[in-house]
């Protein structure tokens, strides 16, 4: 019907440029906006990637990227549902772009390897490219072109998209939204790659980072501005030659992309952004990255994504986003900022609590004092006993809860029994992660080792023990205690009995 009331022009324009383009982006206006998370590795001690995958799963992280396509986490998201974008770094362009056939290998190993099991959705090609590294911008699109040859060639260039992330500063004169436009050096690669990704329905990736643009503009840029807070009218900024209201600096920049891409001529192409975020940390000179201005940033980004506003330009389509970033990258150094991006520490913990209620479990699952200490799996029984002797013994741990008829009795075996003394043990010492060791036996984790009726030291899941005592439809285990209480009421005065009756005969 729409389609039907536009102008004769503008059909035959569209019909000429690509038919089937409109429709697709109405099919992808339809999926649910996202948040997802980059997962940069800069990380003293990054979690192994099976207890990376499952903090994303109990974090209730759907969508992540990461700067390469390591082998062990993708094996790790292996059927799962968290989708994920790979990277091609910046280090191999030259080499794929030189080469059909090393395109074709790349795609081979790092994808067709692992698609579908693990979902794949997207190729990254390097890492703003036509910013950080000039001298490779003319072998972009002969990258990407090879690249998506080769997914042809795997038949999964349906499923799979290519598409290359951009700075931000790509665009210039970016406020107001509507005189925006690419850098005219760089419009010769952009060009290429706006048909590029109209052509297979890609979007254009963009990190935006309004915490940069405030501490560039700063005293024309109000912060309430950057941090998606409420404003009053007076204090939105209004797009002269459109009128359109906007009440945050991540809009106007979407928008500035929008409209960048108009310049050229293409209107079917989606903006994806894949960073942006706020660090929470500072040296001297940046005195607006806290933990607060961090956390409202954040709750406030995740809010105004799931809530779909759109933009004031395309209300109809909200773009998704990735959250830079999951783990604080304490290896980076100067400014302090580099290594305070994160929303959590790299042992899993928070850094800040997001205010993200209403919206679901999305990272709102707080672990602050969610570690525990458990036996390593598959180590020497005799070794574990000697560790479990030593923390209910000398280590003084709190072991009741493992002794027979007791809620972490079952199951009754050495690795279990050992979990619950270490976790113990660790929770004695306050959480120290030298208290969890025993001689490399131990390992620390954040997933609750808590199971049944069965609650370890450390948990926020309350008992159900009572209840279960308590329940007289059920009270099987709460019986099988007093029985055992009683068998040893029995020994007890039967020995008294002995005893008195010693005494009498003596
Ligand atoms: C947090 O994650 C743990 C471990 O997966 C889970 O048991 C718990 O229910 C989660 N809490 C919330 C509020 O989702
Ligand atoms: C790679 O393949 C494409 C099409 O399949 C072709 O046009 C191009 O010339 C090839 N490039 C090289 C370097 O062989
Ligand atoms: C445009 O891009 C070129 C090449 O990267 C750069 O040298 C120049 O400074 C940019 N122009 C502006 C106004 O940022
Ligand atoms: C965009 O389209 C207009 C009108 O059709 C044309 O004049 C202009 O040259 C085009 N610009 C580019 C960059 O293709
Ligand atoms: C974590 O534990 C400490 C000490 O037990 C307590 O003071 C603090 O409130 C806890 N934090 C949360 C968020 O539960
Ligand atoms: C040992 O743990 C049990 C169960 O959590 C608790 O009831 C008991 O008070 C603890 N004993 C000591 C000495 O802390
Ligand atoms: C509570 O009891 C039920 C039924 O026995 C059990 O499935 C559950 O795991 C128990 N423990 C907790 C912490 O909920
Ligand atoms: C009831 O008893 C059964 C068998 O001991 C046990 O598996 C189950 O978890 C108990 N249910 C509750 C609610 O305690
Ligand atoms: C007692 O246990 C029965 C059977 O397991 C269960 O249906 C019932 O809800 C329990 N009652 C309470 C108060 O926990």
């Amino acid at each position: 019907m729409a389609v039907l009331s536009l102008p004769s022009f503008l059909l035959i324009f569209s019909f000429v440029f690509s038919a089937a383009l409109p429709e697709v982006k109405a099919q992808q206006a339809k999926d649910e906006p996202y948040v997802g998370v980059n997962i940069g590795t800069d990380v003293s001690n990054l979690l192994p990637p099976a207890k990376l995958v499952s903090f994303l799963q109990q974090q209730k992280v759907t969508h992540i990227r990461i700067y390469d396509s390591d082998p062990e986490i993708l094996k790790a998201l292996s059927k799962t549902k968290i989708r994920v974008i790979v990277s091609v770094p910046n280090n191999q362009i030259l080499g794929i772009g030189s080469s059909n056939t090393t395109a074709a290998n790349w795609i081979n190993k790092n994808v067709a390897a692992f698609y579908p099991d693990t979902l794949i959705t997207t190729v990254a090609v390097g890492d703003e490219v036509l910013t950080t590294v000039p001298s490779l911008s003319s072998m972009l699109m002969p990258a990407i072109e090879s690249l998506y040859s080769a997914l042809v060639a795997s038949n999964l260039h349906t499923q799979i998209k290519i598409s290359t992330p951009h700075a931000a500063n790509i665009i210039l004169d970016p406020f107001p939204p509507s005189q925006a436009y690419f850098n005219q050096t760089i419009s010769p690669v952009v060009v290429q790659l706006l048909k590029f990704l109209s052509r297979t329905s890609s979007p254009l990736m963009m990190n935006m980072y309004p915490y940069y643009v405030f501490m560039q503009n700063k005293g024309v840029v109000p912060l309430d501005n950057s941090l998606f807070k409420p404003l009053t009218p007076s204090k939105e900024m209004v797009d002269p030659n459109t009128l359109l209201h906007y009440t945050n600096v991540l809009d106007a920049m979407i928008d500035s992309a929008y409209n960048s891409m108009k310049n050229l001529n293409v209107s079917d192409v989606l903006v994806l952004v894949t960073e942006t975020g706020w660090p929470s940390k500072g040296d001297s000179k940046e005195p607006y990255a806290t933990i607060d201005n961090a956390d409202t940033y954040n709750s406030n980004l995740i809010k105004h994504i799931l809530d779909r506003s759109g933009t004031p330009l395309h209300p109809e389509y909200t773009s998704s986003v990735y959250i830079y970033e999951l783990f604080n990258e304490d290896l980076r150094s100067t400014p302090v900022s580099e290594a305070n991006w994160g929303l959590f520490y790299a042992n899993s913990t928070p850094v800040y609590l997001l205010h993200v209620s209403g919206r679901g479990e999305f990272l709102a699952n707080d672990t602050t004092n969610q570690t525990f200490c458990v036996a390593m799996e598959g180590v020497d029984g005799k070794t574990l006993q000697t560790a479990l002797d030593w923390a209910c013994g000398p280590g003084r741990a709190n072991c009741s809860e493992i002794q027979p008829g007791e809620t972490c009795y079952s199951p009754n075996n050495v690795q279990n029994h050992a979990s619950y003394a270490f976790d113990s043990y660790y929770e004695k010492e306050g959480r120290s992660t030298s208290s969890c060791d025993f001689k490399g036996v131990a390992m620390i984790t954040t997933t609750d080792p808590s199971h049944g009726v069965c609650v370890f030291p450390g948990s926020k899941i309350i008992s159900n023990r009572t209840n279960t005592v308590v329940n007289s439809t059920n009270a099987t285990s709460g019986m099988e205690t007093s029985r055992f209480v009683g068998d040893n009421l029995r020994v007890f005065w039967g020995l008294i009995i002995g005893v008195i009756f010693c005494l009498f005969i003596l």
